[in-house]
């Protein structure tokens, strides 16, 4: 609830004077504090924050507030606290797609036509052609998640020939998930607060694709070449990828990792790795972060390890702000908000 006098508002690292200037200038009459935690607050803002220190800040907030995370992902224990408060939560689903799904094109292509392979021989200046250099176009590709990040890979992917399987939370049909003019419509489920919507889809045209259900896990995994994981982490997808589903892909297929560490076990991966069945793994968040010096997966030939950074783009930065801002805007105004995560549902 706004107060009575100016909106109190707490800025989690600005990330830089931008960020805050931006803030300052769409919120005049707002009393914003980049740092502390006393008192109650209208609204929390988080460029950047870690779990436990936006944790902590809520414990301390009586009132009804409302969180915007540049993130579009909060972690699942993160999400159990905030079930507890009157808070209203968004996220920045929608601006990190774009982004991602170039990364994953781009290590998928490394690994396929051996980039590292010509690299190392040309550092020793040897002419030395790979053995295995293949297609993109030929293999069949399932992706666990078909928000913002699944559809934008999807629709790099496709764009390489690659046969696109996808995998959901709600079942086919459902949740607002109706085809429209042979794609999907947006999200715009029926609100959990009056007049503001719950955050909707990319809009890329699945419609090819073949999409799985929540219960069809097995299934979907059958056969696959390439496994990606771009689904948050969620009571439901928490250590989601074993050694037995891992089992389930085709000989030598390919995992990428560019959701959240928990939802795959690492363990179960470097094994899959050292007995053969799994090719490569092209992995770009981890169960623990920064991965540590002592992790097995900085050694093992084929792994691929990017710290994080799949997102990092100034396209991806300037997105992010423009959301903050819009739903500062609408914040102030009363206006439904966009991307309001279903704290029940986790995302
Ligand atoms: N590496 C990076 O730099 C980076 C950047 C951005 C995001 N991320 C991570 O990627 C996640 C996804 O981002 P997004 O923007 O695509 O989110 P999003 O737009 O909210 O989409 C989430 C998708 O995951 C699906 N999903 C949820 N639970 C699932 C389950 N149990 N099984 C299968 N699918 C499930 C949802 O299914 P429905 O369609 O049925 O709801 C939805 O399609 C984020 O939560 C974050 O953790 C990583």
């Amino acid at each position: 609830m706004l107060s009575l006098g100016p909106a109190q508002v707490r800025l989690f690292r600005g990330g830089s004077t931008t960020v805050q200037r931006h803030v300052t200038s769409a919120w005049p009459d707002a009393e914003i504090r980049v740092t502390g935690r006393g008192g109650d607050f209208d609204a929390a803002l988080v460029w950047d924050a870690e779990p436990d220190e936006i944790a902590t800040f809520a414990e301390s907030q009586a009132g009804r507030w409302w969180l915007h995370t540049r993130s579009s992902g909060l972690p699942d224990r993160l999400i159990a606290e905030l079930r507890g408060h009157d808070v209203l939560v968004t996220n920045g689903a929608g601006t990190h797609g774009a982004a991602v799904a170039e990364h994953v094109a781009a290590v998928l292509l490394a690994h396929y036509k051996r980039l590292p392979a010509m690299l190392d021989a040309q550092r020793e200046r040897v002419w030395r052609p790979p053995a295995g250099i293949d297609e993109v176009g030929q293999k069949v590709v399932g992706i666990v998640g078909a928000g913002d990040l699944g559809q934008s890979i999807a629709k790099v992917l496709a764009g390489l020939g690659a046969t696109i399987r996808a995998l959901r939370n709600s079942s086919p049909g459902s949740l607002g998930c109706t085809r429209a003019g042979g794609g999907w419509a947006p999200q715009v489920t029926a609100a959990n607060n009056a007049g503001w919507q719950l955050h909707g889809s990319a809009g890329y045209n699945l419609a090819k694709a073949r999409i799985h259900g929540p219960d069809e896990l097995h299934a979907f995994l059958s056969g696959l070449d390439v496994l990606v994981l771009a689904a948050p982490l969620t009571d439901r997808t928490r250590s989601m990828i074993g050694g037995a589903e891992l089992t389930l892909l085709a000989a030598g297929a390919v995992v990428i990792n560019v959701s959240r560490g928990p939802i795959l076990s690492e363990d179960a991966l470097v094994h899959a790795i050292e007995s053969g069945h799994i090719s490569a793994a092209l992995l770009d968040v981890f169960e623990t972060e920064p991965l540590t010096p002592s992790s097995r997966l900085w050694s093992l030939p084929n792994v691929m390890i990017s710290p994080h950074c799949a997102d990092v783009t100034f396209q991806t930065e300037q997105r992010c702000l423009n959301l903050l801002m819009d739903n500062i805007h609408r914040f102030r105004l009363g206006r439904p908000m966009r991307n309001i995560v279903d704290l029940a549902r986790g995302y």
